[in-house]
């Protein structure tokens, strides 16, 4: 007998759980399936933000930051440590619990919100006059409405599949067993720099390889440059503009055979590779094509500004459509259509998704880049303040970094906001704010920031706009 919903929502990552429990909330009878499995074959909701993600990957970044703390910079306060070491067994072990935790904790909320869950795949079988019918194991479901949240997975070199031990995507990142001695990272994105990152600081040779001639493009130019000039110096090599060519795997490891930026021909050999170049819709066993459900060229769900696909009551979220792929646009997207299903008008500031890179230092950023607003033809004008003239930051003992605000040359709205620095993460949400309420930069510059903070530095790089900074 089939199981009938108001909602049915395929996939349980930030896009599909969050959506589940706010049409729960709104009343509607609401199922979840999801297909990913725990090592045990259990469930483990969440998606690839919770078990190969954000998660885990912030779960590594701070072990990794903890221990070059203490041995690089404990000793500026005064902390002498002998025999400092890392178990990278019992780090991998606390990123795994951590993972646990927060599956368990959706497994609850599904139980809180009365929200059905169903462990498995979900595919599509029929359009009928009740709604669409999903298959889910030897069960049937038909909702009236459906939210396919189905995610993306790791986009692979042309002709070399990851083997998830020297190959690695994302998966295999999270799991390295024991320290490399080498490290290659293909693509200098997001992944590349958070991953190198990690294992950089707890001692490996880490080479990222990126195609592009310049480093982190979609971040502002300035922002980028000091990035990596903090990168370099840590230790972390990066080539920019190179050509990957042949990888081969071997008993010892892998090779990577690639022409450098002067069109040389290089190898390095390492330990393991990761692929990180980006990542492609996935709609692995959906069955789309039995209701004609509309797919565009990358494989990516088509859907309308509100996240309607081209049937009527089937709705596609998060990275499995057009958007960054992002966890919180995802999530902001489910909360939206849930809404619009119980006939509210939710809605999504495309214009106010913020960006962080959770490396040390952390990126963050909202709104437009100056060589955007350069490109548009924008009248604008610039603020910036360095960490370096922060209080905090000085006591903190990380001055690396800036805060730059860019507002519009006429009407000082704010049009972008970019940090590099410490806590640049927790920062950004001000600007968030700011951004939503169409504040001017001098609404941040007349509001009270506590002292010594490093918001402090916001609101200096908002009263740089006016050229009057008082600690610079
Ligand atoms: P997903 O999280 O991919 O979830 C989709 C779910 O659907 C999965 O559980 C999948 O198994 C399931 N599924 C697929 N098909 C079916 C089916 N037919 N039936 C049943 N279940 C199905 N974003 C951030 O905002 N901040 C970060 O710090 C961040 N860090 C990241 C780090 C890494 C290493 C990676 C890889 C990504 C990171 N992201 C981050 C991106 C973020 O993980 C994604 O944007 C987010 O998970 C997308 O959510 P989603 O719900 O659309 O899809
Ligand atoms: P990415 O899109 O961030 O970066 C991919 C990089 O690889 C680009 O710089 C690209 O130019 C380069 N590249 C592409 N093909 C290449 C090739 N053949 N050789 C060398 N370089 C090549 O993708 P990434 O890092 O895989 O991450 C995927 C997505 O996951 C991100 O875009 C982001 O949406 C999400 N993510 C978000 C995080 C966060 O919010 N902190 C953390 C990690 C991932």
């Amino acid at each position: 007998m089939a199981k009938n919903f108001d909602v049915v929502v395929i996939g349980g990552g930030p896009g599909g759980y969050i959506a589940a429990i706010r049409a729960a909330q709104l009343g509607l009878s609401t199922a979840c399936i999801d297909e990913w499995k725990n090592q045990a074959g259990g469930p483990a909701p969440g998606g690839t933000c919770t078990n190969v993600g954000c998660i885990p990957s912030k779960a590594l970044l701070q072990s990794s930051e903890n221990y070059e703390e203490a041995a690089k910079h404990f000793g500026d306060h005064g902390i002498t440590m002998k025999d400092l070491a890392i178990d990278i067994g019992k780090m991998v072990a606390r990123k795994d619990a951590v993972v646990k935790q927060n599956n368990d904790g959706i497994l609850y909320l599904f139980k809180k919100n009365k929200v059905s869950f169903f462990h498995g795949r979900g595919s599509f079988v029929q359009a009928t006059a009740e709604g669409y019918e999903i298959q889910v194991g030897e069960e049937t479901l038909v909702g009236k409405h459906v939210i396919v949240a189905t995610g993306s997975t790791a986009r692979a070199l042309p002709g070399v599949p990851f083997d998830e031990v020297k190959i690695l995507s994302n998966d295999g990142a999270l799991r390295i067993p024991a320290v490399p001695k080498k490290l290659v990272l293909i693509g200098s994105g997001v992944i590349g720099l958070e991953m190198g990152s990690v294992w950089r600081r707890v001692g490996a040779d880490v080479t990222v390889l990126e195609a592009l001639p310049t480093f982190l493009g979609a971040v502002d130019e300035q922002i980028a440059k000091e990035a990596h000039k903090a990168f370099t110096k840590q230790g972390l090599k990066i080539e920019l503009g190179v050509k990957v060519g042949e990888i081969k795997t071997s008993g010892k490891g892998v090779s990577v055979a690639y022409t450098s930026a002067k069109g040389e021909a290089q190898v390095l050999a390492a330990d393991h590779v990761i692929v990180s170049i980006g990542r492609v819709p996935n709609t692995t066993g959906l069955k789309p094509e039995v209701v004609g459900l509309k797919l565009d060229e990358r494989g990516a769900i088509v859907v309308d500004g509100e996240c309607r696909t081209n049937l009527p009551n089937v709705w596609a979220v998060g990275d499995v459509v057009r958007g960054p792929m992002l966890a919180h646009k995802a999530e902001e997207e489910g909360v939206a259509v849930a809404e619009r299903i119980a006939g509210q008008h939710g809605h999504v500031n495309f214009n106010t998704i913020p960006w962080v890179i959770y490396t040390s230092p952390e990126i963050a950023w909202v709104g437009r880049t100056e060589q955007q607003l350069k490109a548009e033809g924008v009248a604008y004008k610039a603020g910036t303040f360095p960490f370096l003239a922060n209080g905090r930051a000085r006591a903190l003992g990380d001055t690396t970094g800036m805060v730059k605000f860019l507002a519009d040359a006429k009407t000082d709205e704010i049009l972008g906001v970019h940090i590099v620095g410490p806590m640049a993460s927790e920062l950004i949400s001000e600007a968030v704010v700011a951004m939503e309420f169409k504040a001017s930069s001098e609404d941040i510059a007349r509001i009270c920031h506590a002292h010594p903070s490093l918001s402090e530095a916001t609101k200096e790089a908002a009263l740089a706009v006016d050229k009057r900074t008082l600690n610079f």
